[in-house]
């Protein structure tokens, strides 16, 4: 098993990435210092991590605002922070943001990454224990039919700009493995879910839209079948993956649990129905058919055998008690959710971050 002592978190302020923070420093065999590399865009909010400061920042918790682009910014935490392990989430994530302009997701997904595992493959030259974590995608996979699921061994066919930019950085990812030697591992994952989501997602829209009695825009038939991975079960893996994987290997991470979007955003108008005691068909009656995404993948699957059989890794609780959770965290942060669209928060960033 790995020991792990100055972990590079990349794109730490973001869902994920926070969730994996809070996760990794609440596990009592992890004794390391985790620093946090965010350039803080629209979607990176050091707020996510207000609880981690107070109690940790200074001893085993460091923010550092850094642009992965920019290499010579990121060579110098590696120096500074003597980093031994990178898990790097940092990416422009959203799919239709993609459509609409990709150039941020070629930079930040592709030359980031690139960046990353040149600062690994310089600085790491004559140390063996390192390790450096790509979390990807199941997009990269493309789409399927009604059957069958995406295994560790399907060829990639990514369809969008945001999941071609995530099939480039794992191709860099094992190529630098395979030519250089830099220790690696990957994973690719489906669909999250869970608290601190950026409310463009689907299940946080749905939420907020739902609480807010806003249309619910579903695309296309909704028919399109995503399968959904709580955040705590996707860190929960990741740990696993950083300590005990085996160096060059991906593993498929997903939560076997497949839904229509139709039949999940129903899901969503009976809960908050249950939740606040109006009609089921109050909240049916929002959603709204709009018009598809371009290219809008069908049918995402995982296949994670693999990593339960190797690892041991299984995801936790039932799908309806993680969404609850995920529902009552958005309805007792609404000032979180309002910062966020009021772009307060990036006064709050100015204020904390960029003037000290
Ligand atoms: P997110 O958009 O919530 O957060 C991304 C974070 O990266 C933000 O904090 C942002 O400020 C930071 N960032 C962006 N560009 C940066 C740059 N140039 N330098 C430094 N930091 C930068 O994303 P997320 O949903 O937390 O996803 C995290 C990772 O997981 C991504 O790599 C994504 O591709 C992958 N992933 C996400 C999902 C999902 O369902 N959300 C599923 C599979 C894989
Ligand atoms: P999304 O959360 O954007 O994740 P991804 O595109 O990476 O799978 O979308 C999940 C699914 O929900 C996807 O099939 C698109 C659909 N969707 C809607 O129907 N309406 C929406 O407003 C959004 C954001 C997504």
């Amino acid at each position: 098993m790995r020991t792990l002592s100055n972990i590079l978190v990349t794109g730490g302020a973001g869902f994920i990435g926070s969730n994996f923070i809070h996760y990794l420093l609440s596990q009592p065999d992890f004794k390391g210092r985790v620093i946090n590399a965010d350039k803080l865009t629209y979607a990176g909010n050091p707020e996510n991590l207000t609880d981690i400061e107070e109690r940790f920042g200074g001893t085993r918790y460091f923010f550092e605002q850094a642009d992965i682009c920019k290499f010579d910014t990121i060579k110098s935490l590696f120096r500074k922070y003597s980093i031994d392990t990178v898990v790097h989430f940092a990416a422009e994530s959203h799919v239709d943001r993609s459509i609409f302009g990709p150039k941020d997701f070629i930079e930040t997904n592709i030359v980031g990454t690139f960046n990353l595992l040149e600062c690994a493959r310089n600085l790491w030259n004559d140390r063996k224990d390192g390790l450096f974590h790509h979390v990807s995608t199941d997009e990269v996979f493309g789409s399927l039919g009604d059957t069958g699921s995406f295994s560790e061994a399907t060829p990639y066919q990514p369809t969008s700009p945001y999941s071609a930019s995530k099939a480039a950085s794992d191709h860099l990812v094992r190529a630098y493995h395979h030519t250089y030697g830099v220790p690696v591992t990957i994973s690719n994952c489906s669909n999250n879910f869970g608290p601190r989501q950026f409310p463009e997602k689907m299940i946080p829209l749905m939420i907020l839209n739902l609480l807010e009695e806003e249309p619910l825009p579903v695309y296309g038939d909704g028919k399109n079948v995503r399968d959904w991975l709580y955040v705590d079960d996707h860190s929960a893996a990741l740990w696993l993956i950083i300590r005990k994987g085996r160096e060059g290997e991906t593993y498929n991470i997903g939560g076997e649990n497949e839904w229509r979007n139709i039949d999940l955003v129903h899901l969503l108008c009976d809960k908050m129905a249950e939740a606040t005691g109006r009609e089921k068909d109050f909240y049916r009656k929002l959603i709204t058919f709009v018009k598809d995404r371009p290219g809008h993948d069908r049918r995402y699957a995982i296949d994670c055998t693999k990593i339960k059989k190797e690892l041991g890794w299984k995801q936790s609780l039932g799908f309806s008690e993680n969404l609850d959770t995920t529902i009552r965290w958005y309805r007792n942060n609404l000032s979180w959710v309002d910062k966020i669209r009021s772009g307060e928060y990036k006064t709050w960033i100015q204020r904390n971050y960029l003037n000290r």
